[in-house]
């Protein structure tokens, strides 16, 4: 069982953390599950999961968030929902397979907070980020594959063919969707070592392709 102690996460021996990020629609689920194939099949011990959700305490918490009859819900309950599933998910998965040594690809992190409740609700990514240090100590990403995608191919996507079912964040407005956006776009802006854009509006094939070459630029380094 791993705990946090004083120190918090950040001095612990560790492996890689990446996270995959994007506006709804970008594709990134399907690239994220190649990713990880071809990275067990090069040899390395990696661990996929996502957020909201990868463990019981999180997936119990992500049905509140994202149940579409939940219309009552503040936009600050939203984002300590997200931040307190975070701290579930990152205390049971991620830390410890982190101190094993292993490869940690996460589906969606600390950046979807502070581009969907930061700045598409407009509380303000400062805000988001505070609540969220509480629950993640100053364990951010060591990567982030960002997936490109304008909101308007993104959510057109969705409604043509992702299959999945549609949850209250995707029932949004194109003006909410467009602030989630440009939330990303300033993240990109102030995290340019870690966040790396990848123009996800290509064929599946050469998406993979330029995120498994960031992929293997960062692992080599
Ligand atoms: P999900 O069905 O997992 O969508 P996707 O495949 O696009 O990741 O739903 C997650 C939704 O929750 C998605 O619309 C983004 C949103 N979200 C936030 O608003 N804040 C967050 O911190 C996280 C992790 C997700």
């Amino acid at each position: 069982m791993c705990v946090s102690i004083d120190g918090g996460f950040k001095e612990m021996k560790e492996g890689r953390f990446i996270t995959v990020e994007g506006p709804d629609g970008a594709g990134k689920s399907t690239i994220l599950k190649e990713l990880y194939e071809k990275l067990v099949e090069d040899g390395h011990t990696v661990i996929k999961t996502r957020e909201p959700g990868g463990v019981s305490i999180a997936e119990q918490i992500r049905e509140v968030i994202l149940n579409k009859h939940n219309t009552a819900m503040d936009i600050r309950t939203e984002a300590l929902l997200y931040a307190a599933a975070r701290r579930q998910h990152l205390v049971e998965v991620v830390v410890p397979a982190l101190e094993k040594g292993a490869i940690v690809i996460c589906d969606r992190f600390i950046d979807s907070s502070l581009a969907y409740q930061g700045n598409g609700r407009g509380i303000g990514m400062d805000e988001v980020m505070n609540i969220n240090q509480f629950a993640i100590e100053d364990r951010m990403p060591d990567l982030t594959l960002y997936f490109d995608i304008s909101p308007e191919e993104g959510l057109k996507r969705i409604a043509q063919h992702d299959g999945r079912e549609v949850n209250r964040l995707d029932l949004e407005s194109l003006d909410f969707h467009q602030k989630v956006y440009e939330g990303y776009q300033s993240l990109i802006k102030q995290y340019p070592e870690r966040i790396k854009v990848v123009d996800a509006r290509e064929s599946k094939e050469e998406v993979f392709a330029s995120a498994y070459e960031i992929v293997m630029g960062f692992l080599q380094n």
